[in-house]
């Protein structure tokens, strides 16, 4: 009996080695510098520009004053290009001294002196993909202590110059390093991205148990070309990809190019409503100095962002690829609630789209509320075998907050019956 206690005991050890540095346990928000800055080290010719202390105070400063960091966009995140292109004498990475004259030490200080958290970015190969110095395996241990020293919260950490079985070793080795500086220190990681995104390439169980979130896919662009090519790849996976993320342990399907030149209004409406579907982090790269009031207003949709920070951390899913070229996604809500995207894939007018709750497979006997995330628009008494028709534009969304009311023919309130759902209600836009 006492033996098989222990082999008992024993068989939970994996469990309790999991990944628990307890954060992320809702999708991660804030900026990250790639998309939209690059490794663009020109500050002589380009000094507004550059990757340097400089934008990354800059993005701060916006992140605070601009009622970003209020919404939960809180990590401002240094990509690739920040360091020396030699690490010191003593193996050391340091940032590169003309673009950041303070240090890294000094740049988190600002950072947290105005309530944001500070990422930082590495490599588990030779080199970044950019070219600077990779963070090989023997020196894991040191690079996560400098961070860690430095007062760094999130680690992304790439895998340019690597094989597969560097990889294999040094992914998991930088998770137990990270939390062996005792300093929590969120970890993404890009190992799945280079493994093609799929089992069995790709173990997600171990996955989840060592990043608190992963790239898996492609890196995005500034087009709409390549927000739909992240899309299509993560919902035709979705068997695959949906499972697999919760608190604390999320898909990345990259960075929010909202604000940027790619994306018309519509699109990057349809990029955040799908970002939230997909429970998705949402790391803004554009240019908070310059952004405009219509793509700010999309990035801080306030109910957009209670959808997308929804504690069960359900990531949703496409389920309906109707021939109008409409698909329809769903992501379970707390308390009884959904959020519903209807996406337009066509390219020729607005399209008036008619369904029915019961067509997208929701209980019978239920009325319902709807809230159009965008508009603030609220549908009342909506039965689960009316029809209704929403108005869908070319490449564009209309998303709904949808929750419970009341059963049809009884005469106590859905509410009654489920006293949790009372939470769920049109939320103050
Ligand atoms: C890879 C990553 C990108 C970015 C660049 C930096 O391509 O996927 O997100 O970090 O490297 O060089």
């Amino acid at each position: 009996m006492k033996l098989i206690n222990s082999a008992f005991l024993l068989s939970l050890i994996p469990l309790a080695l999991a990944l628990e540095n307890g954060l992320m346990r809702t999708p991660p928000m804030g900026w990250l510098s790639w998309e939209r800055f690059r490794c663009n080290t020109d500050c002589k010719s380009d000094p507004h520009n550059c990757i340097s202390e400089k934008l990354f105070m800059d993005m701060a400063d916006r992140l605070a004053m601009d009622g970003w960091r209020e919404l939960g966009y809180v990590y401002v995140n240094i990509d690739d290009c920040w360091t020396a292109k030699e690490r010191s004498a003593t193996g050391q990475l340091i940032p590169d001294p003309e673009r950041f004259p303070s240090g890294i030490k000094a740049l988190a200080d600002y950072v947290h002196g105005r309530g944001l958290k500070l990422g930082i970015y590495g490599d588990i190969g030779t080199f970044t993909c950019g070219g600077y110095p990779g963070t090989t395996l023997d020196r894991i241990e040191q690079d996560a202590l400098t961070f860690a020293q430095w007062g760094v919260d999130m680690l992304k950490f790439d895998g340019c110059y690597s094989s597969s079985d560097v990889q294999a070793q040094g992914y998991p080795k930088m998770s137990k390093a990270l939390n062996a500086t005792g300093r929590p220190i969120a970890y993404s990681c890009s190992w799945p991205a280079y493994r093609g995104g799929l089992p069995p390439q790709v173990n997600y169980t171990l996955l989840a148990n060592i990043c608190n979130l992963w790239r898996n896919y492609d890196d995005i662009q500034d087009s709409w070309d390549s927000v739909l090519s992240i899309v299509d790849w993560f919902f035709t996976n979705q068997d695959v990809l949906q499972p697999v993320a919760g608190p604390g342990h999320w898909n990345d399907p990259d960075m929010l190019i909202i604000g940027n030149f790619g994306l018309s209004y519509e699109q990057a409406r349809s990029q955040m409503a799908l970002w939230t579907i997909m429970a998705a982090p949402l790391f803004m790269s554009t240019d908070l100095r310059t952004i405009s009031e219509s793509a700010k207003e999309i990035l801080q949709n306030k109910l957009m962002i209670k959808i997308n920070q929804d504690p069960l951390g359900i990531q949703g899913r496409r389920i309906l690829q109707e021939k109008s070229h409409i698909e329809v996604f769903l992501r379970p809500l707390s308390h009884s609630a959904n959020a519903l995207v209807f996406f337009s894939r066509r390219t020729d007018m607005p399209y008036r789209y008619t369904t029915s709750l019961v067509h997208l497979n929701f209980t019978q006997d239920v009325v319902y509320e709807a809230q159009d995330v965008y508009t603030g628009q609220i549908i009342s008494g909506l039965k689960a075998a009316d029809n209704f028709t929403v108005v869908v534009n070319p490449s564009g969304v209309v998303m709904w907050y949808l929750y419970p009311t009341m059963y049809l023919d009884q005469p106590f309130s859905f509410v009654q019956q489920h006293p949790e759902a009372r939470k769920a209600r049109p939320f103050t836009l």
